[in-house]
């Protein structure tokens, strides 16, 4: 396991919220049952959204067996030893792809709205920040009608609306909804030195 999180974000630090303190910190293997019992929590139509079965045993496990931080980092927000909320920042291994970084985020809904996406959102755009990220931008996807509190956390931030994709998300009811694709510049342009060297 690779630890580049540990080593930009000074992990475990705990943060002042309304409610009391919330601790972040990276998804560690000891974590599988807090991780799975966090998102059996999260209601249904907020999972389907989510690229995976995460309240599948099988899909944590294999989180935890092939976590390398430096391709996908899990930041947990922790309520004494409850976990209240999980953000990720996703790279892609296509070199092509390098520069940009994806971001997912939720939160226990009885913990919502004291500051826990804002504060976590916050700790990922910092460690994409880090100098040594390679990363030039953030990339935050939110499905429009649903996810409100998801438009104005990004915006709050500084991501900007680039793009929307017409009835991409399918809920339960069978409804399309529009996707939006927000982005935050993180860092400069990366020059590549031979493009050639660099083709897929
Ligand atoms: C989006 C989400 C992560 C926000 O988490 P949170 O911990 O409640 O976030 P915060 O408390 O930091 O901030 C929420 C903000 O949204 C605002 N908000 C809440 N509901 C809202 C709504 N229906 N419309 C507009 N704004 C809303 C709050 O007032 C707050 O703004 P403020 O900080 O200016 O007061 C959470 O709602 C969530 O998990 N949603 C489901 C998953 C999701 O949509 N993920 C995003 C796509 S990956």
């Amino acid at each position: 396991m690779t630890t580049q999180a540990s080593s930009t974000g000074g992990w475990p630090a705990t943060i002042e919220l309304a409610g009391g303190p919330v601790t972040l910190r990276p998804l560690t293997a000891d974590d599988k049952t807090a991780l799975l019992e966090f998102f059996r929590r999260v209601p249904a139509p907020e999972r389907l959204y989510l690229k995976e079965d995460v309240t599948s045993t099988q899909v944590i496990d294999r989180w935890v067996r092939e976590l390398d931080y430096t391709r996908v980092l899990p930041l947990l927000a922790w309520d004494g030893d409850r976990i209240i909320g999980d953000g990720t920042l996703h790279r892609s291994r296509a070199e092509a792809r390098r520069h940009i970084g994806e971001l997912r985020i939720v939160i226990d809904p009885d913990h919502r709205n004291r500051g826990v996406g804002r504060t976590l959102l916050h700790a990922l755009v910092d460690v994409a920040c880090a100098g040594d990220s390679q990363l030039e931008k953030l990339v935050f996807e939110v499905v429009a009608d649903t996810e409100r509190a998801a438009t104005h956390t990004a915006e709050a931030i500084g991501f900007v609306k680039v793009a929307t994709f017409s009835a991409h998300i399918r809920y339960f009811e069978g409804e399309p909804h529009d996707l939006h694709v927000y982005e935050l510049q993180v860092g400069e342009p990366i020059v590549l030195d031979d493009p050639a060297a660099h083709m897929y």
